[in-house]
Order: structure tokens, then sequence, then C-alpha cells
């Protein structure tokens, strides 16, 4: 996610395009190609990371240059088209409001349209690789294009539009003679926002922290927000993480020693608690405990009760990612995206079921992520590590310590690994597992906070103080996915090796990028790696050179990283998935032309967005992209 609450600037709108399929060969030359580093550069100490050397023999592509301008760029030979944008109706019969490039859409209309800000999403086959349906997460809105008039002033209306412009979207997709559209109407097409009920599961369900006034059981929410990563289960089901949930939430002038753990800000960044009582922590302060899950929705079933999985903890959940024991029994991974906070592991007490007796396997592992363990990691200098129990009543898990019972210890995560001794880590956000080795990848993605004065130092898993390019970090588990111990190196440090600051140094075998956000093993094992620095970021400094937002391609055995992907102005590249026969990717591209947050320097740079539609007074829309090669083959080769 990139923050920002600024409103949007009338850009220079001069080309008129549809939207339409960017394919451009790699006649550019590099800016700067970082085929030839060197791990010599590499200042940061590696705790135990292989020696990496020779070309990949699983990526084929030729990579691209660095993306400077407004378009998104795939290498020779491939097509990238993009559908399904903000704003566009989701495809439920009867209730298909077309979009208004002004804002005027109502919030009802934006409650049957696709939300904004497009992140994680997963592909679920109808019809193998021809058809089937897109879950997608809308993490955030950016109300300056969402409003007539902009955020200013926001009001309750407004409000609730933006909350319709949250949560999840179901859509059902086809392609025929080559290219991906939406199907419309659906009987799968589904939206879910602020609005939708959600069953509370788990050990904080009816906890007497999770109960309102509204709710006085603690069951059932409304909504679900700031939807960041996505995965798919084993069982068929679909993994969303609620991520800086804290920020949605005004605290007033005396937030408690809870509220500022979890850093409820005085007033909320969207203005949602001077509109709807529901996110004012003086009116309502269990609102605050029953954000921050891991939610779980079967984008098969369009009648389903979505869920929020309170036994894999609260926090500020960039997502979560299943991997299965030898006996068959789920481990969850998951980390939150702050800074100095935690990555995580829930191990299930039962086994996976399949499917039967008139059950699809999603219904039969109805409750399967409701029982088992929570751990919090701890990364040792020696590159081993702990995965520690987060069980009421074990250590420092106790009521004297102000944890009444296995709920609070679950709601209050974060103040439970903090005695628990976990490591402080930088930012962590998507985790992939390489589905050859078992090893388990997690980005980290920067910390710009790290090491300076009243914070947290380095440590040998997050090495570098004021880390602004990020690293990927890598563990294996003990004998199965349930080990209580690991062991773990640093796959890369981010960042430019040729950058003059040592901290900014990195050592990227190949094409050179910037805080990593999203990663995702394909069925090859090639890992594809997605970028977020942030637009105030982007275009200055050691940032420069790097360009826009971009995704890679990296085969972890031999280190090598190719460019595949850049993307438009100040957008974030987010959330990839794949058909099964691996013939067409899914991306995310995420607020294209986001304004910088600081406007107020007349020397930062101002660039925007008029993608995708290139229409004159248009608007940046978050979309879809679909990937496809020329000749049909397996993305990446
Ligand atoms: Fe929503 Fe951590 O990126
Ligand atoms: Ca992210
Ligand atoms: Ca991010």
């Amino acid at each position: 996610m990139a923050k920002n609450f600024s409103e949007m600037e009338d850009s220079n709108r001069s080309s008129n395009l549809s939207i339409h399929a960017v394919i451009e060969t790699s006649r550019r030359t590099f800016l700067r190609n970082g085929a030839a580093v060197s791990l010599a550069t590499v200042l940061a100490p590696l705790s135990g990371c292989a020696v990496l050397a020779g070309p990949s023999n699983k990526i084929g592509f030729k990579p691209i240059p660095v993306g400077m301008g407004d378009q998104l760029v795939v290498p020779e030979g491939y097509t990238a088209t993009p559908f399904a944008p903000w704003g566009d109706p989701v495809g439920i019969a009867g209730r298909m409001p077309a979009f208004k490039m002004d804002g005027s859409n109502s919030a009802d209309d934006q409650a049957v349209q696709l939300g904004m800000h497009h992140d994680g999403l997963e592909y679920f086959p109808l019809q193998g690789s021809s058809r089937g349906l897109l879950a997608i997460n809308h993490e955030y809105t950016d109300d300056g294009l969402l409003h007539v008039g902009g955020f200013n002033p926001m009001n309750p209306e407004k409000v609730r539009k933006a909350q319709n412009a949250h949560g999840l979207s179901v859509i059902e997709v086809e392609m025929k003679n080559g290219r991906w559209n939406m199907v419309r109407p659906s009987p799968y097409a589904r939206r879910v926002t602020l609005s939708t009920p959600f069953r509370v599961a788990g050990p904080a369900a009816g906890h007497a922290l999770m109960r309102t006034s509204a709710d006085p059981q603690g069951l059932t929410v409304l909504g679900t927000l700031n939807n960041c990563a996505s995965s798919k289960t084993p069982w068929g089901t679909y993994l969303s993480g609620e991520e800086n949930f804290a920020f949605y939430f005004g605290a007033g002038d005396k937030p408690t020693q809870d509220q500022q753990r979890w850093g409820a800000p005085k007033s909320g960044f969207f203005a949602w608690d001077k509109h709807d009582p529901r996110f004012d922590l003086q009116k309502n302060p269990n609102e605050f405990h029953r954000f921050g899950w891991v939610v779980e929705l079967d984008p098969m079933d369009p009648n389903s009760t979505p869920v929020k999985r309170t036994a894999l903890g609260r926090a500020a959940h960039e997502g979560a990612w299943v991997g299965m024991t030898k006996d068959g029994r789920a481990v969850v991974y998951s980390g939150e995206d702050a800074r100095f906070e935690y990555i995580y592991k829930f191990v299930s007490r039962d086994k996976i079921k399949q499917a039967g007796n008139g059950l699809t396997q999603a219904q039969a592992n109805k409750d399967l992520l409701d029982h088992g363990v929570l751990y919090v990691a701890r990364f040792d200098a020696d590159g081993k590590g702990q995965w520690i129990p987060l069980v009421h009543g074990q250590g420092p898990l106790t009521v004297t310590n102000g944890f009444a019972d296995q709920g609070e210890v679950l709601i209050k995560s974060r103040q439970a690994s903090d005695l628990l001794g976990a490591t402080k880590m930088d930012r962590p956000e998507w985790l992939s597992i390489d589905p050859l080795s078992g090893w388990v990848y997690c980005t980290l993605t920067n910390n710009s906070q790290r090491g300076i004065a009243g914070k947290p130092g380095v440590d040998a898993a997050n090495p570098r103080v004021n880390n602004v390019m990020g690293q990927i970090i890598r563990w294996k588990d003990a004998n199965d996915f349930d080990g209580r111990t690991f062991e773990w190196n640093l796959m890369v440090l981010a960042g430019d090796p040729a950058n003059e600051r040592a901290e900014a140094k990195g050592n990227i075998k190949g094409d050179i990028y910037a805080c990593p956000d999203g990663i995702t093993f394909d069925k090859q094992g090639v890992l594809w790696i997605q970028t977020d620095a942030h637009a105030t970021q982007m275009y200055k400094g050691e940032l420069s050179r790097i360009g826009n937002n971009q995704m890679l391609a990296c085969d972890t055995a031999t280190g090598e990283t190719r460019r595949f992907l850049t993307g438009p102005t100040n957008c974030e590249v987010t959330g990839v998935t794949f058909t099964p026969d691996s013939t067409t990717m899914f991306v995310s591209i995420q607020h294209p032309g986001e304004t910088p947050s600081d406007r107020s320097d007349p020397s930062k740079p101002r660039r925007y967005s008029n993608w995708p539609d290139y229409a004159p007074n248009g608007q940046p829309r978050s979309a879809l992209v679909a990937i496809r090669k020329l000749d049909g083959g397996i993305i990446g080769t």
C-alpha cells in the first residue's frame, strides 16, 4: 500500500487512446544494466546466503528496460491487455450501472461496481484455463478521484461510497480468441464491502473485546477493509489480509495504551470516523478489534458468508499463505506490513478434508482454520530461528500480564509477540512457498526508521539502517512446515548495487529494483517479484534509476532476476495469479498516477497518469491486465 490522501490534481492528458494492449519490443537501450553485478558490492552480511552464479534455464524472455513513461510494458513476444478497471460493473444481473468518469456514480452504484485500488487476486477455474472467476482485493481509495469535487469536504454519502469501493470483488472472466474479458451478467458476480456481514470464527469469536452495541454477541462484523495480498487455499477458498486497518479509525486526544500500540491515529486517515460512528474509537472502542484479521471467502458460492479467522491472530495482515504438512494439516504463514512488526505461522489441529458427502471441499473445511496453534518468528544471528507459540498461560502470556484468555492473546498478538521476544521486521509484505523446495520467501519492503534514534537497531535479518530498499528473506522449517525451528538467510538485498550510500547498495544479480512487495512462485518454480516504491520517492535520488514500479522474474537457483513488466506512472504493481496451464498471467495495476503526498515542494516531480483509458479529461483507474505470450506458451519461458 502506498498511502496517500491527497486530492488528485488535473493532469496533462494529451493522448486519446482507448483501453488497449501495450506491446512493446525491447528496442530501447537499458538505462542501467545490472547484469554484471558482483557480490563484492554487498556490504551487509548475508547469513548463509548461497553463492549464486550462472544464467537461468527457467526464464526465457528478453528483459525490458526500466520504466519511465505512462505506459505498461511487457517483453517482446507478449501482450498485456487491461480490463476490469475500477468502476466497471461486476456483472450482477439487473444492477450494472455504467462507470462515470466524473465521479458522479452514487454509493449504491459503487456497491455493484469494481472497487478501487486492485491488489491481490486469484483465479478459480470454471472451465480450466479459458473461463473462471477472479477474486480481487480493493485495498484503499483515492477519494480525490472517487467523488465529484474530491474529498474536501467529506460527508456521510462520500464515506459510504468510499466504503463501497473497498473490500473484494468476484468477477467471471472468459478468454475468446486469445483475449480475456468479463462475463456479464454472471451468477457468480459479487461485491463484498464494508456492509457485508462476516462471521467471526475461532477463539476470539464472541469475546468481550469483540462485542459492540450493534453486535452484542461479537459474532458478526460488517465488512472488511484495506485488503492487500491474497492467496488460494488447497481447499479452494480465497484468503485476504486486512492490512493497515488502524488508519481508518480515529482515537481522539487520549488513545488507550492498546490503541497506541496499534497505531490508531487521532483522526482517521480517510475521515470515516467523522461521519460513521463505527470508526470513532471514543464511541465504539471495540470496533477496532474486529479488523486486522485474515478473511476467507468461498468465491464459488455467491451466497456464502465470508469469515474472519481469529485463530490466525490479529495483525496488520498483508495476507496469508497456506502450506500443507506431510500428514495433511494446513500451515498458514502471514506477516504484518508495519515497521518493526512480526511474521507468524498457524498450524492447524486437523487435517485438510476432501470433498464428499454432498459437500464441496471448501464446505468440508469450513472450520479448519479455527483450531490450531499460532506461532511468531524469531530470527537468530546464527542463521537459525524459532517459532514461539502464542498460547495463553504459556510463558509471559498470563492474566498477570494482561491476557485474560486465548481470545485476548489473539486480539493483542502484537503485545504478545513483544513479550515473547520475536524479531521486529522491516515491514513483512507477501510470502510465497517454493513448490519445489519448500523454502518460504517473504518480502521485507523497507523500513526507513530502522536504526534511527529511538528505534530498534539492525539485526541479522534486518541488516540495513534507514532501509529504503528492502530485502527478501527466506526460511526452511525443520523437517516439515510445522517445524518449531528453521534455518534462514537473506535471498537478496534490493537496491542498485551501484548506489553510493552503503545502506542503499543492493546485491541483485540482474535487473535492479527496490521495495519488493508482491511475490509469487509459479508452477515452474520461478519467483515473480513486484514492487511498491512510493510516488514521493520513486523519481529522486537512489530510486530514480529504478524507474516505475515493476515486476521481475527470479530464478532462485541462480539468483538471476529479469525485468518482465513496468507499470505506468506512479502505479504499484501488485497481485498476480495464473491460469492452471500457466499461459495467462493476471496482474493488478494499482493507483496509476497517484499524487505524491507532499505537493508543497515545487522541485518535486508531478507525474500523473492516464492509464489505462488515455481519454481526454479521463481518470487513471486501477485495473487488471491479462498477459499472454503471442505463441500461447507458458508465461516466463
Ligand atoms: Fe498493502 Fe503492505 O502493502
Ligand atoms: Ca502490498
Ligand atoms: Ca507495499
